[in-house]
């Protein structure tokens, strides 16, 4: 594979395309608005100058990298020959499922579909298209250019060829995939959700203030962030979102939602993007 779509220039769109222009991939990276695919590669040149002041890349390789990117409004424009398309737009099914019908219609016969999304059912998605088998779930983690783990996710109809060829592709990148089947929360979220929300739980009942909790897991369990930290950047509302689509899915009350999580986020307390979460941010 050499070309390859992103649709979406939020933060993990932005670090997709980031990863893929790196390892000298072409890219075309869509959103609907200009001004977002501007904002985006702006982001991707400071992320890139990180690496060049830690001497990981030269200013030769990152001029090279941001050549490979080419921005477009149009969906139809920036997918016409990609051989992969990833998906990485806001994280509503609704919005998924629309923008899998049209990709459908108009990417490349052959042309793979993923999907970046944390928790929305592949098969779901995969269903609104004609070509389920070529539709799968790469899960890339945020920071993307940090992150090493890809969590790759087969769904119900997936070709094995397709995960294999994923598979192949994050090494390329040099990630670290994990291949995991489609069922609620899929692993990385099944497992960090749960360790979240208990966080909150623990803050909600007064066991301890949001410094304390953080501060055990930081350094008691070598957690880069403790989990009300971690909370805020992944996104309250992310969070919420994805709790409930364990608990719908599961239909187990050991997911259920900690009300003071609720709150905070129809209080629009949605941590770093709202200025404020557990913790404030200026
Ligand atoms: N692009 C490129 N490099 C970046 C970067 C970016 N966007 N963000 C950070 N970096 C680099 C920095 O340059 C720095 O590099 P060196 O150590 O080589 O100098 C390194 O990453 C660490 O960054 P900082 O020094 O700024 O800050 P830090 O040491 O506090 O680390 C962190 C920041 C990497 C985010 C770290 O706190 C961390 O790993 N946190 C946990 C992240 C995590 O768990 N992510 C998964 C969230 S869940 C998810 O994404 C999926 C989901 O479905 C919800």
């Amino acid at each position: 594979m050499k070309k390859i779509a992103v649709i979406g220039a939020g933060t993990m769109g932005n670090g997709i395309a980031h990863v893929f222009a790196q390892s000298g991939f072409s890219v075309a990276l869509i959103d609907v608005s200009a001004e977002q695919l501007q904002k985006a590669i702006a982001t991707i040149g400071k992320n890139f100058d990180r690496q060049v002041a830690k001497g990981a890349v030269t200013e030769e390789q990152k001029a090279a990298a941001l050549g490979n990117i080419t921005t477009f409004t149009a969906m139809e424009e920036g997918v016409k020959d990609a051989e992969l398309v990833v998906e990485a737009a806001t994280e509503n099914v609704e919005l998924k499922l629309t923008i899998f019908r049209q990709l459908d219609g108009l990417a490349p016969e052959g042309c793979i579909l993923a999907t970046n999304t944390s928790s929305i059912s592949i098969t779901r998605i995969a269903a609104v298209t004609k070509r389920p088998e070529l539709v799968i779930g790469m899960h890339f983690m945020n920071p993307v250019p940090v992150m090493k783990l890809v969590e790759i996710i087969n769904g119900y109809a997936t070709k094995p060829e397709v995960s294999e060829s994923i598979v192949t592709l994050s090494k390329q990148l040099g990630k670290i995939p994990c291949v995991v089947n489609d069922y609620p929360g899929f692993i990385a979220n099944r497992i960090l959700m749960p360790m979240i929300n208990e966080a909150i739980y623990s803050l909600y009942e007064g066991v301890a203030g949001v410094e304390e909790i953080d501060t055990v897991m930081k350094l008691g369990m070598a957690h880069p962030m403790g989990p009300l930290q971690l909370a805020d950047f992944i996104g309250l509302d992310v969070c919420l979102s994805i709790l409930r689509v364990l608990h719908d899915g599961f239909g187990n009350p050991k997911y259920a939602p900690c009300p003071l999580l609720v709150n905070m986020v129809t209080a629009k307390k949605l941590g770093v993007k709202s200025g404020e979460g557990f913790y404030t941010y200026t």
